[in-house]
């Protein structure tokens, strides 16, 4: 953990938000966040009904941003959810990601979501590996049936198809794709041979979608109709 992590969690409330809003200004920007920024507004302006759902979420980063744009466009009542092991990458990938790369506690997680002013009782964190923890009983168990918003960030091709499988009956006409490593395999020498853009293109529901942005290495979509 870098010096800035360790003081940062140690930051007393309510100092350490300002500190995480003006290091995400100045210091840490996210060029991520334009895009999050009109997914939540296509979400809004479309009245798209739904869920939030993450899929990946590491340190919370992107987590953190879409739970303050949802405050910053009256969305509250979005619920987000936030789907990982966390015990990092369960495999490694075309010499891109490596087994374990991302591996950041719970605890952690919670404490740093805390830090940056986030209401973590308002999180909805379904814990584990997808291939065993993406069932239709969480669905039952959280009445998830719609997502607004269905964000990938878990970089590999076998995590994202099971995140995809499982997304397939919540999937609805607005809903927003946002693929966070579509990109990400670009030193490989057949690209889309891997990663989330294999597992997006050989989904079912891949023609349902328009490409919505492209921004680094990441792409997002909306699906226009289910029909
Ligand atoms: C790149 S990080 C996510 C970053 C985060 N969304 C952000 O932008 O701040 C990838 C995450 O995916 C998770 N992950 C990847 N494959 C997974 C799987 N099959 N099951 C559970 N978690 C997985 C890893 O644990 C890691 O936390």
């Amino acid at each position: 953990m870098s010096f800035f992590e360790r003081f940062f969690l140690n930051i007393p409330l309510p100092f350490s938000v300002w500190v995480y809003e003006l290091s995400k200004l100045f210091l840490f920007k996210d060029i991520r966040t334009p895009g999050f920024d009109q997914a939540v507004q296509i979400v809004k302006s479309k009245g798209v009904k739904g869920d939030y759902l993450e899929f990946g979420v590491y340190k919370g980063n992107s987590l953190i941003k879409f739970y303050k744009l949802f405050q910053k466009y009256g969305l509250e009542d979005i619920r987000i959810f936030a789907f990982d092991a966390f015990k990092g990458l369960p495999v490694s990938e075309g010499g891109v990601f490596n087994k374990g790369e991302f591996h950041y506690p719970k605890d952690l997680f919670l404490r740093r979501m805390k830090k940056a002013g986030v209401d973590f009782k308002k999180i909805l964190i379904v814990e584990g590996f997808f291939n065993t923890s993406l069932t239709e009983d969480v669905k039952k168990k959280h009445a998830l049936s719609k997502a607004a918003v269905i964000h990938v960030d878990c970089d590999l091709y076998e995590s994202t198809v099971d995140v995809l499988r499982f997304c397939e009956n919540l999937v609805q006409e607005g809903t927003v794709l946002i693929l966070d490593d579509y990109l990400s395999f670009q030193t490989v020498d057949i690209p889309e041979n891997y990663g989330e853009e294999k597992a997006f293109k050989e989904w079912s529901l891949y023609p349902r979608f328009e490409e919505l942005y492209e921004i680094g290495v990441s792409k997002a979509f909306v699906c226009k109709t289910l029909k």
